[in-house]
């Protein structure tokens, strides 16, 4: 089995995605333990309560690798350990630190709004607009030390229309976030990714 931690700052509709469909698939091996907040305001939380899934919010007064210690002090409380668990950022606004990323190596997933490596960072989907671009989608991969640019586990594409404004673009993207990400805490549960450098492999 696998223990899994999500770490949230807002919305939670991935986690809300990830959870819904755990409780669905029967012989599920992953069990969620905890969401954890980088804000307290985030809406995501109430969303976890809502599924009987334990939440905690770090202090913002907390810094960089203090910040994330306190993450793991809350993720090895809740059996979320290097050796047994998953950890997936679901819009966390936050950089994890590299000893963090150490700890958990290939053991953290994110979902990005965009076509990786095409426009990482921030306001990936008006990055897309702005370019002209005709497809984009978005990206699971893992995390690494750098920024979205983590061995990549599976990607959707979406088109964009000429009509398409901000709002438009990322709603069809977000459909698809929540189709992807799940299907890929799954492959990882089924001990399905195998990694080669940077290539990840689905057997
Ligand atoms: C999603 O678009 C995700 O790709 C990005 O942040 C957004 C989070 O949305 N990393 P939500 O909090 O999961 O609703």
């Amino acid at each position: 089995m696998i223990n899994l931690g999500i770490l949230i700052s807002g919305r939670g509709s991935n986690m809300e995605s990830i959870l819904k469909f755990l409780i669905q698939d029967e012989g599920s091996k992953v069990r969620p333990k905890v969401v954890i907040s980088s804000k307290p305001e985030a809406e995501g939380l109430e969303k976890a309560s809502k599924f009987g899934i334990p939440t905690s919010v770090i202090s913002n007064k907390l810094k960089g690798w203090e910040f994330d210690k306190e993450i793991i002090g809350i993720l090895q409380q809740y059996d979320v350990k290097p050796e047994n668990g998953l950890v997936c950022l679901a819009g966390y606004m936050r950089i994890l630190s590299s000893e963090f990323v150490r700890i958990y190596k290939l053991r953290i997933m994110n979902i990005h709004p965009s076509l990786l490596p095409s426009f990482p960072g921030l306001n990936s989907q008006k990055q897309a607009l702005d370019h002209g671009v005709k497809i984009t989608g978005c990206t699971v991969h893992f995390v690494d030390e750098g920024l979205d640019s983590g061995p990549i586990i599976a990607q959707k594409h979406v088109e964009v229309l000429e009509t398409d404004t901000y709002d438009t673009l990322s709603d069809r993207i977000l459909e698809q976030e929540h189709l992807l990400y799940p299907y890929c805490v799954k492959l990882f549960s089924e001990k399905r990714l195998l990694i080669q450098d940077r290539k990840v492999i689905v057997t």
